[in-house]
């Protein structure tokens, strides 16, 4: 049997039965020949060097209301906050300092023309202090095309936004269906942003209830299909204060559902080798060395938090968030001592620009 996997792994591009075989490993040897070989790629292409972007959850306002996630709007156990100003300045500077290259800025759906400018102004005044040396991700959710243009121009190079699923019955059963969680609109919003020159990053939530393996093996293909330059994803991990958290008997266990995680960046590095892959905090969450398996799967990017300690335990998306109470200095530390003894480098005063998009607009 192993021989099968064996032989499907010297493949630089699966079908979607070859997916949903890689998918279905059960045996600790055969998981391990797929991360093995997530990681091979990995040193063959952008190598093996991990990039750091400093997140700044901006503000928990959100007019969505997602089933799965812990600040959804109507969860009034959660205190809404917004970042000031200079407390995103001094991050941003922080991250500066530090050499971490990147910045991303990540906030609940909001739409009101005072938040686009808000972001906007806010991105002119970070590259203002910070040299013009920090590119700036932005992770805002859906928007109109014009404000990702306005953003673009205002200095925002790349931008997230997760599919979450690309099995539309499934997106359903974990959004209301309704104007606001339109599944077709989510799709036409990364159109958006790759016609407003994004690096375009996108992703999902693996181990959802009622999700299959056949529903990974094609978010798999739709990353591909849709050429995308990064992608972040992980673990589903439930919250008590949302609706999903009803559903909480249908899923994997924990443990599988991070075995899963760390398999789909494996199988996404093999079959896309040169993007960039984010090891998610949610694997850190399930498992302590999470990150570090990430990247030995695959991942090359991590996104220290530079949340402001007082503000994080308000932008806990699910449930058990780790680093609550660290600051950011200490878990920068601690990421440098994690990576290099684990035989990685990390990429200081760099940008750390997805090699797929310089490919793909002709700029390496
Ligand atoms: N478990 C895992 N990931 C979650 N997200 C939101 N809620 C959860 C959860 N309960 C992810 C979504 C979203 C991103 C900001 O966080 O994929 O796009
Ligand atoms: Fe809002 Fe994003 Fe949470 Fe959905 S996942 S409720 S859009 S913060």
């Amino acid at each position: 049997m192993s021989e099968q996997i064996e032989s499907l792994l010297q493949k630089t591009q699966h079908t979607k039965d070859e997916l949903i075989r890689l998918l279905s490993v059960q045996s600790a040897h055969e998981t391990q020949l797929v991360l093995d070989k997530g990681l091979e790629v990995k040193a063959a292409h952008p190598g093996r060097k991990v990039y750091l972007r400093g997140l700044i959850e901006l503000s928990n306002v959100c007019s969505k209301n997602c089933y799965y996630c812990g600040i959804r709007a109507v969860n009034i156990k959660v205190e809404r906050y917004t970042l000031s100003t200079e407390e995103v300045l001094n991050a941003a500077h922080f991250s500066w300092q530090q050499g971490f290259g990147s910045l991303v800025i990540q906030t609940g759906e909001q739409k009101s023309t005072r938040f686009t400018s808000q972001i906007s102004s806010l991105l002119q005044e970070i590259h203002k202090h910070t040299n013009n040396e920090l590119t700036i991700t932005l992770s805002c959710g859906e928007q109109s095309q014009e404000t990702y243009k306005e953003w673009r121009q205002a200095g925002a190079d790349r931008y997230l936004l997760r599919i979450e699923t690309t099995n539309k019955e499934l997106f359903y059963q974990i959004h209301p269906h309704d104007k606001n969680h339109d599944f077709d609109q989510r799709m036409n919003a990364l159109a958006d942003l790759k016609h407003a020159g994004f690096q375009v990053g996108t992703g999902v939530m693996i181990g959802l209830p009622n999700q299959t393996i056949a529903d990974l093996a094609d978010d798999l293909l739709f990353f591909r299909s849709l050429d995308v330059d990064m992608v972040g994803m992980g673990p589903y991990i439930e919250h008590a204060d949302t609706p999903l958290f009803s559903s909480a008997h249908l899923l994997w266990s924990p443990s599988e559902r991070f075995r899963m995680g760390l398999i789909m960046i494996a199988l996404l590095r093999i079959n896309m080798p040169w993007i960039n892959i984010a090891a998610s905090t949610a694997l850190e969450t399930l498992d302590p060395l999470g990150r570090q398996k990430g990247i030995l799967a695959g991942a090359n990017v991590v996104m220290p938090n530079l949340t402001p300690v007082s503000n994080r335990r308000n932008y806990q998306l699910y449930d058990n968030k780790p680093n609550l109470d660290k600051d950011a200095s200490l878990s920068t530390k601690t990421l440098n001592e994690v990576v290099s003894s684990i035989g990685e480098t990390i990429c200081l005063h760099e940008s750390g620009n997805s090699l797929h998009y310089l490919k793909r607009t002709g700029l390496f």
